[in-house]
């Protein structure tokens, strides 16, 4: 960063007080917002909010915050910097990144925050900038300028690049170089610019810095031979003096500060604060750094030398008053140093060359001999000469090394001049110094008081003027031509009287006269007054015109001319043609030429103001000179100021470009992104004003322009502009989400949907292979046929963790192998040669063999029988009801096994898988068995309808009640209960109340307006790169606003949930005549289920009677659409061959072909920015594994006899009810999973 050179590094320390750690790195531990917004700020940190305007409430505000350690206080745009005389510590780099990208109302008032404008107007308006600092000397100009470059430099990006960062650099080295050789230490200022200063710097179109330019105005150059006492010459001589290195020593004689005249005589070679060798290690770094080469430097040095020698050449009084050299090993030292004869030296230091003039012809030449004062005054021209032109040589110098690197697009100006003058002795430097600052208030009073009253008054705004002090008439006292002003009165004298100047002198006093009338001007003997804008300035005029004049009497041109030394010559390129009959410029010429043209360069720029103020004369870090303060104050105009822009608006634009900017803050002016007001530019942005809510008061409409009052106001526009992009990508972002959420959502459930349904679709084809097993030769239970029934397997869990599947596991031993089924039987035991009756065992099959499982209370769970699969030959079954079956074995001692099990089908089913259809399904009227080795036996089987549940064994008879018929298959899984649909988001995609909710029509969607070309031609808000790049969803919703096409409406719920109830709904397929309680059904009656109760009664509804019905009297209504006729039902008698029940594929795509069928769910590409059609999920889904099977038609089915009706409890077989509850919850749970 850029050192500050003298200001930081006091080496007293300063105060530490409230003040270093309101800035310092402690205070930046914590978050930094809290700093930057919750700093108890002291008075008023923008003086437009004044309660009172005078000069002494804003002085005393400026106390106040001073005191504070607040130096820096808003005028609206301009800031007023009080120098604190101390270390703030407000200067580090988390200040500068506090500051970036920053509005000035959002953080308090710093230097940091005008470059941040003037850095972030360059780039966002492509304008030039430029800083102008101004203010009196030692107020802190320098130190402002200085920050202005840290800021910008460090915020204007390009690390990457080395040529940036190169510029950067070379940019802050000017900083050390040019203070070593333009600044000295002064009474008022400890760093004294003597010589004005504005640094221009490049940037490219990126806002990267690629150039700078410094262009110097008039360097005090009077300082370099003599100042006044407790001063000191520029600050390198004592640093070259003090710090030089042995070889230059050697090289140069250099010796001590205190050895030369010119740097000693002023008594002051030590400043508190400054080190000078330090400081001139900095110099040489900053040399460096711009590129001086070795040679370049010592030719620099070699010139400092030369300077300092030349002061010490003494002169005495000979005995004809003329002056002599006094120690000629002076002279001829210096001769050495500038490489030319000695002897001439001595002869130019004391003589003259005078030419006489005859009528324009080029006379006699004669040497004048001078006196010593003439002497001394000619050795001093030549060494100012030097230094002036040494000092310029560097600047151009260092313009060399920062040319701008490629196209500069745009720049930064920092005009950091000396600042306005009095002393007790003013000549003409400070009358030079003081007319430049004239013409920077001249600015600053055109663009901020007189431009702004004009513009008020060509916009018709109501307005009342303000009085201010306008500094032209001063201006023109200095500058004008004719009448003539003081520079041409100098000019005048000059040229008339030109070789004596105490005559020239005279001659300017007599044409002072002619100024008398300028209320602004004094003429007082000797002296002159002037009443600048910033305080009355006595001037001295002896010298005068000498200053003026500003030329090298030619045996001093002549003298430089023969030297050897190529970098002096360089100094003196032009020497002035004698003969040439036009007078060169004078000083007076060049000074006035430059301010003009530093004005006109300034006004073509977008000006940032600072203005400093020096609160005491001593230094002081706790001093408040409130006199010294109050006279700042009034003639920096700091109190007009305030009324100007209290009076004033902060902001004006011209209404396209205001509409360009806002018009998305009025529903309007903007649509969907889109302009589309179509009325005049004047009336929209009027509108605009008026839409953002903001106070009739703080805007006016003028002719071209529209006037915002307050920052403030302007600052909340473009909060809600940037809240505006902010909501609009919210919500985009929002909507994308929903999408997705939404689309997740929907795969998750086809997906959990398809895999329970795969689930069950592989149970259900276990239990269609059971049918195709029986292949219709057995009457069925209506439990088998159910929708719901599964085929399951493993009843008991055998294979599972249960303790019972667990106990039975490990009674059969059989270790890894799958169980494939497992239930309760009841297995023909015959005891003692009683006659066999049914006993309670397990059966469990796996891939190997059959197991029977016994539990006594002696020997707990044991493994009775285990049957090989292989030995099984066949199964045996009656053709009717019953449960019973026979497993054909191999003749052996314990005979075939015979029991009763209600999943006999699915165990046949079981068998046969397990065997590739190898065991033979007998289905017989009786079943044939072997009770022992050689004995056979027959179970015969009798109809009897008396018997209420199951069927009863006794002496090898089975009575056993119709059952359904052989043909019967399973009815088609039931239709899933209709719930509430679970809407699928909370999202706003839904609308309230799910996809079922309100069906309620829509309001009509708002026609779109149709899109204006803006104003200012510009392409519209939206086209900004930040949202070009969001997803092509939410492009789409202005795009299609862009057609003019209305956002599409959203999809109609689909029908068939409309007309389905959510209740399933069964319809009669026989009459019924119930009792008390139970609802009578006549065939074709359509009720509604409510209530299943596990017995096979079902409490349904029909209209608005209820009551008790059997459930086989009913017949769900299938969904709808109805599908095509049934296939026949398999006429093959032969076992079919067995399917994979767990893999399942075909089931599968037959399953993917049923999903395709229906409607397909969103989860489509598209998204809708509406609600998405959750209606459309499959509300009534079929039922799971019945993709392509329709219900079975009623008229297939015999006439049953008479329905029973419910049976108690009690009567319940009590083997079997443990074992039914069993598998009807398993078949619940088959169920459940099915949906
Ligand atoms: N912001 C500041 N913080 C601390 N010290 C400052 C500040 N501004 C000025 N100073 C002190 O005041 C001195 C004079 O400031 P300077 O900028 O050289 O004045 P000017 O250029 O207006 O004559 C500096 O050397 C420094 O010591
Ligand atoms: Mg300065």
């Amino acid at each position: 960063m850029a050192p500050s050179k003298k200001a930081g590094k006091k080496k007293d320390a300063p105060a530490k007080g409230k003040a270093t750690s309101a800035g310092g790195k402690a205070a930046f531990a914590k978050a930094d917002w809290k700093e930057g917004f919750k700093k108890k700020q002291v008075g008023v940190s923008d003086m437009t909010l004044l309660s009172t305007i005078s000069n002494e409430s804003v002085n005393d505000n400026l106390q106040k915050r001073w005191t504070n350690a607040e130096i820096y206080t808003y005028i609206g745009p301009v800031l007023i910097s009080v120098n604190p005389f101390r270390d703030l510590g407000i200067y580090t780099d988390e200040v500068v990144a506090r500051y970036k990208g920053r509005n000035r109302l959002e953080v308090p008032p710093h230097v940091f925050a005008i470059a941040e404008g003037s850095y972030y107007n360059m780039q966002a308006y492509k304008d030039n900038q430029c800083v102008i600092i101004s203010g009196e000397s030692g107020a802190g100009k320098t130190e402002a300028a200085k920050r202005i470059m840290q800021y910008v430099a460090a915020v204007s990006g390009g690390h990457d690049s080395s040529a940036i960062q190169e510029i950067k650099d070379m940019v802050l080295a000017t900083n050390p170089l040019l203070e070593s050789f333009g600044c000295a230490k002064t009474l008022r200022n400890n760093n004294s610019s003597r010589h004005g200063k504005y640094l221009e710097i490049m940037f490219n179109a990126n806002g990267e810095p690629v150039g700078a330019q410094i262009t110097n105005y008039l360097l005090e150059k009077g300082r370099v031979v003599g100042q006044i006492e407790n001063e000191r010459d520029f600050h390198i001589f004592y640093q070259f003096t003090k710090g030089a290195s042995d070889d230059q020593r050697e090289a140069f004689g250099l010796q001590g500060p205190e050895s030369y005249a010119y740097t000693s005589r002023s008594n002051c070679l030590e400043v508190p604060g400054i080190d000078d060798v330090e400081d001139f290690a900095e110099t040489i770094k900053a040399m460096q750094i711009i590129g001086l080469s070795d040679s370049e430097q010592n030719d620099i040095f070699r010139m400092l030398a030369v300077i300092l020698w030349l002061g010490n050449v003494t002169f005495v009084e000979n005995d004809d008053g003329n002056a002599a050299v006094a120690d000629t090993s002076v002279t001829d030292f210096v001769a050495y140093l500038l490489e030319t004869d000695a002897a001439l030296v001595e002869k130019v230091m004391v003589s003259k060359v005078v030419e006489t003039q005859r009528g324009g012809r080029r006379g006699s030449v004669y040497d004048v001999p001078l006196n010593p004062a003439q002497a001394a005054a000619g050795r001093d021209a030549l060494a100012k000469a030097i230094y002036n032109n040494l000092f310029e040589w560097i600047v151009s110098r260092v313009n060399v090394s920062m040319k701008p690197r490629g196209a500069h697009a745009t720049v930064i100006g920092v005009l950091d001049i000396y600042g306005f003058e009095i002393f007790q002795e003013n000549s003409f430097e400070q009358l030079c110094i003081n007319y430049v600052n004239e013409k920077l208030q001249q600015i600053f009073i055109e663009l901020t008081l007189k431009a702004e009253q004009e513009e008020y008054v060509r916009e018709q705004i109501k307005w009342s003027p303000i009085n201010y002090f306008n500094n032209k008439v001063v201006c023109d006292l200095i500058e004008e031509r004719r009448p003539p002003g003081i520079f041409a009165a100098l000019n005048d004298a000059c040229a008339t009287a030109h070789a004596d100047p105490a005559a020239a002198d005279n001659s300017f006093v007599q044409r002072l006269g002619g100024l008398g009338s300028n209320a602004h001007f004094e003429a007082r003997g000797s002296k002159f007054l002037v009443k600048h804008y910033a305080g009355d300035v006595m001037y001295t005029i002896a010298g005068m015109t000498d200053k003026n004049k500003d030329a090298l009497v030619k045996d001093l041109l002549d003298l430089v001319a023969s030297s050897g030394n190529a970098f002096l010559q360089t100094l003196f390129p032009d020497r002035p043609d004698p003969n040439s009959k036009k007078r060169p410029p004078t000083a007076g010429d060049k000074i006035k030429a430059s301010a003009g043209a530093l004005v006109e360069n300034l006004m073509r720029a977008q000006p940032s103001y600072i203005r400093t103020i020096k609160p005491n004369e001593n230094r002081s870090g706790s001093e408040y000179d409130t006199k010294a303060v109050l006279h700042q104050v009034k003639y920096l105009g700091l109190q007009e100021n305030i009324r100007v822009r209290r009076a004033g608006f902060a902001y004006r634009n011209t209404f396209e470009k205001m509409i360009e900017r806002f018009y998305l803050l009025s529903p309007a002016t903007g649509y969907a992104g889109e302009y589309i007001w179509q009325g005049d530019v004047k009336t929209g942005c009027e509108r605009i004003l008026k839409d953002s809510g903001i106070a009739k008061e703080e805007w006016q409409m003028g002719v071209t322009k529209a006037f915002i009052k307050n920052p403030e106001t302007l600052f909340a526009l473009e909060t809600m502009r940037d809240r505006y992009f902010h909501n609009m990508a919210a919500r985009i972002q929002r909507a994308w989400r929903n999408y997705w959420r939404y689309k997740n959502e929907c795969a998750i459930r086809i997906q959990r949907f398809w895999k329970n349904n795969k689930e069950s679709l592989a149970f259900a084809e276990v239990r269609d292979y059971g049918h195709a097993v029986l292949a219709q030769r057995k009457e069925r239970r209506r439990y088998s046929l159910l929708s719901y029934r599964r085929f399951v397997g493993d009843y008991l869990d055998v294979g599972g963790k249960s303790p019972l599947g667990e106990t039975i596991r490990e009674a059969c031993g059989i270790g890894r192998d799958k169980v494939t089924f497992s239930s309760r039987i009841q297995l023909l035991v015959s005891k003692f040669g009683r006659s066999s009756k049914p006993s309670p065992r397990y059966l469990v099959v796996t891939e190997k063999a059959v197991h029977i499982v016994v539990t006594t209370e002696k020997t707990g769970t044991t493994l009775e029988r285990k049957i090989a699969l292989v030995t099984i030959k066949s199964i045996a079954m009656s053709n009717m009801r019953d449960d019973w079956v026979a497993l054909n074995l191999p003749p052996s001692e314990e005979g075939d096994p015979v029991f009763s099990c209600i999943f006999k089908t699915e165990l046949a089913a079981n068998l046969l898988t397990l065997t590739q259809a190898s065991i033979q399904v007998v289905v017989a009227p009786t079943i044939e068995y072997s009770k022992k080795k050689e004995k056979k036996a027959t179970i015969t089987f009798v109809r009897d309808e008396t018997v209420a549940k199951d069927d009863v064994y006794k002496s090898h008879t089975v009575h056993v009640p119709t059952g359904e018929p052989a043909t019967s298959v399973s009815r088609p899984a039931a239709k899933r209960k209709a719930g509430v649909v679970r809407p699928i988001t909370k999202g706003k995609l839904l609308r309230p109340g799910g996809p079922s909710g309100s069906n309620a029509p829509r309001p009509a969607a708002k026609p779109k307006p149709k899109p204006q070309t803006l104003p200012g031609g510009a392409t519209s808000n939206l086209a900004s790169p930040a949202l070009k790049s969001t997803p092509a969803v939410a492009a789409k919703p202005s795009a299609a606003a862009a057609r003019g096409v209305p956002p599409p409406p959203p999809p109609p719920p689909p029908a068939a949930a409309a007309a389905e109830p959510d209740v399933p709904q069964y319809r009669a397929i026989y009459d019924f005549q119930g009792q008390p309680g139970e609802l009578n059904l006549t065939k074709d009656d359509v009720v509604e289920l409510l209530e299943k109760d596990d017995n096979g009664w079902w409490r349904v509804k029909r209209g608005t009677e209820e009551g008790w019905t059997p459930h086989n009297y009913l017949e769900l209504i299938p969904p709808k659409p109805k599908a095509a006729a049934p296939p026949p039902p398999p006429a093959r008698r032969a076992p079919p061959p067995a399917p994979k029940p767990a893999a399942a594929p075909a089931a599968a795509a037959n399953g993917l072909k049923a999903a395709a069928a229906r409607p397909t769910p969103p989860v489509g590409t598209k998204p809708k920015p509406a609600a998405p059609p959750v209606g459309a999920k499959p509300a009534a889904p079929k039922p799971p594994g019945a993709g392509g099977k329709p219900p079975v038609p009623a008229s297939a089915r015999p006439v049953p006899s008479p329905a029973p009706k419910p049976a108690a409890a009690g009567a319940r077989a009590s083997g079997g009810v443990g074992q039914m509850d069993l598998a009807a919850a398993l078949a619940k749970r088959a169920q459940r999973m099915g949906e």
